[in-house]
C-alpha cells in the first residue's frame, strides 16, 4: 500500500510511518523536517503547511491511506482534503479526547456530546491553544474530513494520554525518569483517581491496521482504566532507584503550593482534579473490539525508561517538577521522610 503521513518526523506520526514501513508499505511523510528525521525507509517531502498552497506539492499523487495529525489548524485539514480527498482510499484523522465537552463523567463513549466546532482556520501553536480551542478545532477538523471523504473512508481516533518512547509532552515519561532518579519523590495523594493511557506503538499499529483493513468510524483510542496510585506504584517498583521513597501529598496542599495538575511546567503530571476524572476514564470497549491492543503497563514503563535514559534523566522537561521545585515543596510541607507505600 501507499501511505501518506502528514507529519512523520516526531512522536505518534513517526511511529505510524515506522510501523507502515516495517510492514512493507511505501511511505511518504510530508513535514518541514524540523522536529526530527523520518524513519528509515520512508521518504520525506519537505513541506510547510503554514505556507499557502504548499500542500499542492502532493497534487496528482494517489494514496491508499492518508494519516493527518493536524493540531489547532483547521486550515491545514481543509487544504489537505481539497488536494487529496479524491485520490485517497482511506483517511485517518487523529483527534483528541478533548473533543468532548463533559470532562467529569466516567465511562463515556463516542455518543457523548462534543465541543462546539471552532471554524477559525488560522494555525494556533501549542502555546496559543486553549483547551476549548484545541477541542473545538479537533471537532471542526473531524467534521471536515467526514463531510468530504464520507463515512466509508473516514477513520477518526480520539486518544487521551499517549505514552511510550519519544513522548514530547513528558507527562508519562516524567514518572519513569523521576522514579529512576530516586530519593524522596512527591506523588499526588489521589490513589483512586482513574488514569488511562495508550502506548504510542499500539496506537500507531492500530492506525496502520485500520488503513490496511479499511476500518472506518470514530473511536476513543484509549486503554483500560487504571487507578493512579497503583499505576504509579507499579512503575516505581519496576524502575525505582534503591533509595526511592514515594511521598504522597494531598491535592489541597499541592494546589496551595501552586503545583499544577495534569502537565506543563511546575506540575505533577497525570494528576487531575475530580471534575476532570472523566477525561481519563472513557470506555475503551469499542476500540478494543475494533482491534486496538494495549500492551502491559510494565512494557510501556520499560520502553519509556530506556527512552528517558537516552534523552537524559535530568534534561529540561515540558512537564513535571524540577528538582529545586520538588525540594522546595517538601520543605514547605515540612515533610522530611516517608515510608514507601
Ligand atoms: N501527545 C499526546 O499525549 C496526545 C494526546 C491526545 C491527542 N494527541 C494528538 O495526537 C496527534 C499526534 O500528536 P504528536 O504530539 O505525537 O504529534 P506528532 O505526530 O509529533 O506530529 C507533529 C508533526 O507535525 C509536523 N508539523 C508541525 N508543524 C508543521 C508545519 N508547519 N508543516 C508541516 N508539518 C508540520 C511535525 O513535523 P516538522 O516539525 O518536522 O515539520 C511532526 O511530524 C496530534 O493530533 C495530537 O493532537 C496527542
Amino acid at each position: 500500500m501507499r501511505f501518506l503521513v502528514l507529519g512523520g518526523t516526531s512522536f505518534l506520526s513517526k511511529h505510524i510511518a515506522h510501523d507502515a514501513v516495517a510492514r512493507g508499505h511505501e511511505v511518504v511523510c510530508a513535514a518541514r523536517g524540523q522536529s526530527g528525521s523520518v524513519p528509515e525507509g520512508a521518504r520525506l517531502l519537505v513541506l510547510d503547511r503554514d505556507e499557502p498552497g504548499a500542500i499542492k506539492a502532493l497534487a496528482g499523487e494517489r494514496f491508499d491511506a492518508v494519516v493527518d495529525v493536524a493540531t489547532g489548524a483547521l486550515g491545514w485539514v481543509l487544504d489537505a482534503i481539497e488536494v487529496l480527498a479524491d485520490r485517497a482510499r482511506h483517511w485517518t484523522f487523529v483527534s483528541s479526547i478533548n473533543a468532548y465537552t463533559d470532562t467529569a463523567t466516567r465511562g463515556q463513549t463516542t455518543d457523548a456530546a462534543v465541543c462546539e466546532p471552532v471554524l477559525d482556520t488560522k494555525h494556533y501553536d501549542l502555546t496559543e491553544l486553549t483547551v476549548e480551542r484545541y477541542g473545538g478545532t479537533k471537532v471542526a477538523s473531524e467534521n471536515a474530513v467526514r463531510e468530504r471523504l464520507g463515512n466509508d473512508r473516514t477513520f477518526v481516533v480520539r486518544p487521551g494520554i499517549i505514552s511510550g518512547p519519544g513522548d514530547q509532552m513528558d507527562r508519562f515519561g516524567y514518572w519513569t525518569a523521576r522514579f529512576a532518579r530516586g530519593g524522596q519523590t512527591v506523588v499526588p495523594d489521589t490513589p483512586h483517581q482513574p488514569i488511562q493511557h495508550i502506548d504510542v506503538r499500539d496506537l500507531a499499529a492500530w492506525i496502520v491496521t485500520a488503513a490496511e483493513q479499511r476500518l472506518t468510524g470514530t473511536y476513543d483510542a484509549v486503554g483500560p482504566v487504571l487507578e493512579l496510585g497503583p499505576a504509579l506504584r507499579e512503575a516505581a517498583e519496576l524502575v525505582g532507584a534503591a533509595d526511592l521513597q514515594l511521598v504522597p501529598i494531598a491535592p489541597e496542599t499541592l494546589l496551595e503550593a501552586g503545583i499544577n495538575p495534569w502537565g506543563g511546567p511546575r506540575s505533577l503530571p497525570l494528576w487531575l482534579p475530580v471534575e476532570k476524572h472523566g477525561l481519563v476514564a472513557h470506555d475503551p470497549t469499542a476500540a478494543l473490539r475494533a482491534g486496538l491492543e494495549p500492551r502491559s503497563l510494565a512494557d510501556t514503563v520499560h520502553s519509556a525508561l530506556l527512552d528517558e535514559h537516552a534523552r537524559g534523566l535530568d534534561r529540561p522537561r515540558a512537564a513535571g517538577l524540577t528538582s529545586v521545585e520538588e525540594q522546595a515543596l517538601l520543605e514547605h510541607t515540612g515533610i522530611s521522610a516517608f515510608d514507601r507505600r
